[in-house]
């Protein structure tokens, strides 16, 4: 999987440092070659020597060595891997990279390389939470920084949620997609996302309430797994992710077409949540208060249905057609009606009642049925239902 791939393996110091020989051993196993560098703080947590029994190299800790800068510059360290890995990126090793410190042998190294970068980060839930660590997330995936994990669960220190460093056989597979060698590599996705804006007048238009925080999770955990993803949104309130093919619309019609232009492709997943009718005619100028005062009469027509289409085509189907259904009520039997009628092949069904808080929210509740039947999934944040639903994207297409 890692056949002859140099890792430049950078440890931060948290307790999951001691996944991170495992990481080690995976990586040899895989074929790939590792150079392990300690922060200090790492030191604290796993030693030198176990670093470097596990890699067969040398381990790296000091910037002011001149045995290492005699025999390797910290530049060219930085340069001589085909991609740097932070595991466990804590807080603090963030927060320098996303501020561009380099005031020891890691931050500077993660200053002057020019290869790819994976975090693996790990810390406290609340540390996670913290804003300041938001923020420099941000920062860190506007520079176009690969990211696995990380994961929900119990914590060392005792309390559970975000913050446990992603398993080392995850960031291995996320190791093989930043180089183009993961289980999507090779596959092409659309995904359709956000709400569609249709037009009555040049400042008036027909909208839902969709932010497009589902669609671009699925997108952004595709990438992730190596796919080629091009990313077909509406006027959504989340950000696009950075990786993919950004192709921003307005419409149903100017999505439909959008969609056509990009196959053919491996998988479809769409997610934007279409608006189901547009006027008949938008008016040219702004449509004015009526003398009478009777409110304007609008007539609509019906959307083309993309997904329908898509799944129908003869030619150009993509051998996967994910669709979702929103549903407020009797949610399995409709979906699993709307999963025939439009024959797709999985429907992501979920309840958007106002009392789930999922349509706009972080979370979401899914039930995911496909020919054979209907599994439901707990409630979990929408990246963590995206990461499965690309997962089970990539064993469907394998
Ligand atoms: O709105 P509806 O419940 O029918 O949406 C189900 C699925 O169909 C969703 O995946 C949505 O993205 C897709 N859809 C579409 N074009 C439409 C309406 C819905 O692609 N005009």
């Amino acid at each position: 999987m890692l056949d002859g791939k140099r890792i430049l393996l950078i440890v931060g110091g948290g307790i999951a440092a001691f996944k991170t020989l495992e990481l080690i051993r995976l990586i040899r196993k895989s074929g790939g070659a590792v150079t392990p560098v300690l922060t200090r703080a790492a030191k604290e947590f796993v030693t030198p020597l176990s670093a470097s029994a596990l890699a067969a190299d040398k381990v790296y800790t000091d910037l002011f060595d001149l045995t290492d800068e005699a025999e390797m510059g910290h530049i060219e360290l930085s340069r001589s891997a085909d991609l740097v890995v932070v595991a466990p990126a804590t807080a603090d090793l963030l927060a320098k990279m996303a501020g561009g410190h380099a005031d020891d042998l890691a931050s500077t190294l993660l200053m002057a390389t020019d290869t790819p970068v994976l975090i693996a980060p790990a810390m406290n839930v609340r540390m996670w939470l913290h804003p300041a660590n938001q923020r420099n997330l941000t920062t860190l995936e506007n520079d176009g920084i690969f990211r696995i994990g990380p994961d929900e669960g119990d914590m060392a220190c005792g309390e559970y949620g975000p913050g446990r460093m992603a398993e080392p056989e995850a960031i291995l597979d996320s190791i093989a997609s930043a180089l183009g060698n993961g289980p999507l590599s090779g596959k092409h996705v659309v995904v359709t996302s956000g709400p569609t804006h249709e037009p009555i007048d040049p400042v008036r238009y027909i909208a839902n309430r969709s932010s497009g925080a589902q669609g671009t999770a699925i997108a952004k955990a595709l990438a992730g797994l190596g796919a080629k993803v091009t990313f077909v949104t509406g006027p959504a309130e989340v950000a696009p992710p950075s990786g993919v093919s950004v192709i921003p619309v307005e419409t149903a019609d100017q999505m439909l077409n959008a969609v056509k232009a990009a196959l053919p492709a491996d998988a479809a997943v769409f997610a934007a949540a279409v608006a189901d009718w547009r006027v008949t005619r938008a008016a040219k100028g702004k449509i004015k208060k009526g003398k009478s005062g009777a409110p304007p009469k609008l007539n609509l027509d019906e959307n083309p249905d993309i997904l329908a289409t898509v799944a129908r085509m003869r030619k150009n189907r993509p051998e996967l057609v994910v669709g979702f259904a929103a549903e407020t009520d009797n949610v399995l039997a409709n979906a699993t009606a709307k999963r025939k009628r439009k024959r797709c092949d999985w429907i992501v069904a979920n309840d958007v009642s106002p009392e789930t808080g999922i349509m706009g929210g972080d979370e979401n509740a899914v039930t995911l049925i496909d020919a054979k039947g209907a599994e439901s999934w707990p409630r979990a944040s929408k990246v963590e239902v995206a990461r499965r639903l690309a997962a089970r994207i990539a064993d469907a297409l394998k």
